[in-house]
């Protein structure tokens, strides 16, 4: 299964992808993570596209595109894999159809008031990459499931946000009338539980 999950941010794509992505057997690949980790590494990509991801701007197409080819060509992609923020503009999608195009795309949707309060509540896991949510942690610096350190994204600031929906809305929501056009679109009210947002994208692919 060949697999895209689409959503603006904080849409949750990052908390179900690790459940659907077990489920399916097929590797979670988040390109912001690949960046994040870029970043801690301080590779020549990971430099490149720090300046970008501060400002709350997609890093530019190429880039994403030729980590995005090396990445799937392994071999652990043989049997599909489940894309966590890529493509983001119609320029990614194209490449994307040329290098293995996607069964089904899920869109995640939640109303864009709700979506400041998850991001600026987020907070990820140094040791474990767990994601959570401040109103559901006891401690805000303790990982609830490994005790390793939470801390806050650079980018999950009020003005950082703001650019991140705006440039959403801008460049990557045509994404769901470029893929309804290709009839494989699934669009999935985020706007719930997760685990009923987990079962309707379960059901959804069925
Ligand atoms: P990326 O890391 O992909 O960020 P994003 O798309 O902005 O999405 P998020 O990770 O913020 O949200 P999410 O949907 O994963 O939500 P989560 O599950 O964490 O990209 C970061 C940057 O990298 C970009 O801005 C860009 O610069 C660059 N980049 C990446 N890919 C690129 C590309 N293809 N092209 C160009 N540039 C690219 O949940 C959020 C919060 O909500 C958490 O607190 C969580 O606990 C909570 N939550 C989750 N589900 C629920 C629920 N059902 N109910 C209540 N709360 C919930
Ligand atoms: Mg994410």
């Amino acid at each position: 299964m060949k697999l895209i999950f689409l959503g603006p941010p904080g849409a949750g794509k990052g908390t179900q992808a690790t459940g659907v992505s077990s489920h399916l057997r097929v590797p979670h690949i988040s390109t912001g993570d690949m960046f994040r980790s870029a970043i801690k590494n301080q590779t020549p990509t990971g430099l490149e596209a720090k300046r970008y991801m501060d400002a709350g701007q997609l890093v530019p197409d190429s880039v994403v595109i030729a980590m995005v080819e090396e990445r799937l060509a392994m071999e652990d992609c043989a049997n599909g894999y489940l894309l966590d923020g890529f493509p983001r503009t119609v320029e990614q999608a194209e490449a994307l159809e040329k290098i293995a195009a996607p069964d089904a795309v899920i869109d995640i949707e939640v109303p864009d008031e709700k979506l400041l309060d998850r991001l600026t509540g987020r907070r990820v896991c140094t040791k474990c990459s767990g994601t959570f949510h401040i109103s559901k942690l006891a401690d805000e610096k303790l990982c609830p499931v490994c005790g390793g350190e939470l801390y806050q994204r650079d980018d999950d600031k009020p003005a950082t946000i703001s650019n991140r929906l705006n440039v959403y809305h801008a460049q990557t929501a045509p994404l769901i009338g470029y893929y309804a056009g290709l009839g494989r679109l699934k669009r999935i009210d985020g706007d719930d539980r997760p685990e009923d947002v987990f079962h309707k994208i379960l059901s959804s692919l069925e």
